[in-house]
């Protein structure tokens, strides 16, 4: 059997948003953003390599996909750093599929590292974690934050991420992600980026917003102290989705369950609780919260909504890679 290259990545929710691509490059940010790695989450893949008159391939839990743009954009990228051969990709995951659970900054995270790996055995090429966060982002930005441990940042304008706090920073932290849709996301973030930039009034305050507003985040981090963290964290992901509702066509990636959590999370906050929630490009929604109050948090989502299904998360590691 030929050789296997393997990485495991857990994705990047970000407390801060990275919403909008600068001009004249590859995926890079037009806002900073910052991320945690979220360990209950995770997506492996394995690469091998294959003969020159096959062509690329890309499994998802065994069943064939296919090559994305994104992912054609970044195996070309890696072929002009050196000489990479076709080759098959495999990748298992516990996250839905495109349904905005960050799955895809976890699977370029993950298959960066591995193809980092088979360059190091196979072409002596080294590649540090810059390099393969620097890969990464071409798959996917946020996939550059999804490389690092702990807390990780992004700059506006960067082409790498960095790990600002480790994961053992703030043991007692906790996110919730409450899955309520598993489809396929009915615009892609990448799509809905370029509509958001090209006709939405308040892009540019949304990318101004965000700029002013990171150094608050990141001393609530650096503090461990929720009750900064949180509303910052909200005001954030709305003031996102404000830009984003006012493109046009408006872009709209909520349903009626995740209404349904935001309002169960509003009256968690009156009875005092310290729980504050985001969401990214789809509709589930993520709270983060103290771990002593998670019991009640989860017990009141799943008595008011009992199809959503609950995945809880510490702060995690950075992807791991290793050979078989
Ligand atoms: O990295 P992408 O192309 O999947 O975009 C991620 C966009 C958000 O999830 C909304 C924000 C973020 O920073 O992760």
């Amino acid at each position: 059997m030929s050789q296997r290259y393997n990485a495991l990545a857990h994705p990047s929710l970000a407390l801060s948003k990275y919403w909008g691509k600068m001009d004249g490059n590859i995926n890079t940010p037009a806002t900073p953003s910052l991320g945690i790695s979220l360990d209950s989450l995770y997506c492996e893949v394995s690469i091998e390599l294959l003969t020159q008159t096959q062509g690329d391939s890309v499994f998802q839990n065994k069943d064939k996909l296919e090559i994305s743009d994104q992912l054609a954009i970044m195996l070309e990228a890696v072929r002009k750093k050196f000489h990479l051969p076709p080759i098959s990709i495999e990748t298992t995951s516990n996250i839905p599929y495109a349904s905005g659970l960050a799955g895809s900054s976890a699977f370029f995270a993950a298959l960066a590292a591995s193809i980092a790996l088979c360059a190091e055995h196979e072409y002596d090429v080294h590649m540090t974690s810059k390099d393969i966060s620097n890969i990464a982002r071409i798959g996917s930005a946020s996939a550059s934050r999804a490389v690092f441990s702990g807390f990780q940042y992004l700059d506006k304008g960067a082409i790498h991420a960095e790990s600002i706090f480790p994961k053992e920073h703030w043991p007692d932290l906790r996110v919730l992600c409450v899955i309520v849709h598993t489809e396929k996301k009915s615009i892609s973030s990448r799509e809905a980026m370029q509509l958001c930039k090209k006709t939405s009034p308040f892009y540019q305050s949304w990318c101004t917003f965000a700029e002013e507003q990171i150094g608050l985040i990141r001393s609530a981090v650096a503090e461990r102290d929720i009750g900064s963290l949180g509303p910052l964290m909200t005001h954030n992901a709305y003031a996102m989705f404000g830009a984003m509702i006012a493109s046009h066509p408006s872009i709209r990636y909520w349903n009626p369950q995740s209404l349904l959590v935001l309002n169960v999370i509003k009256t968690l906050r009156k009875q005092g609780y310290a729980v504050w929630e985001t969401m990214d490009a789809g509709a589930q929604v993520k709270l983060i919260y103290n771990q002593a109050d998670g019991p009640s948090i989860r017990r009141s989502i799943e008595s008011h909504v009992p199809d959503a299904r609950l995945h809880e998360s510490c702060v995690g590691s950075g992807v791991d890679s290793w050979k078989e």
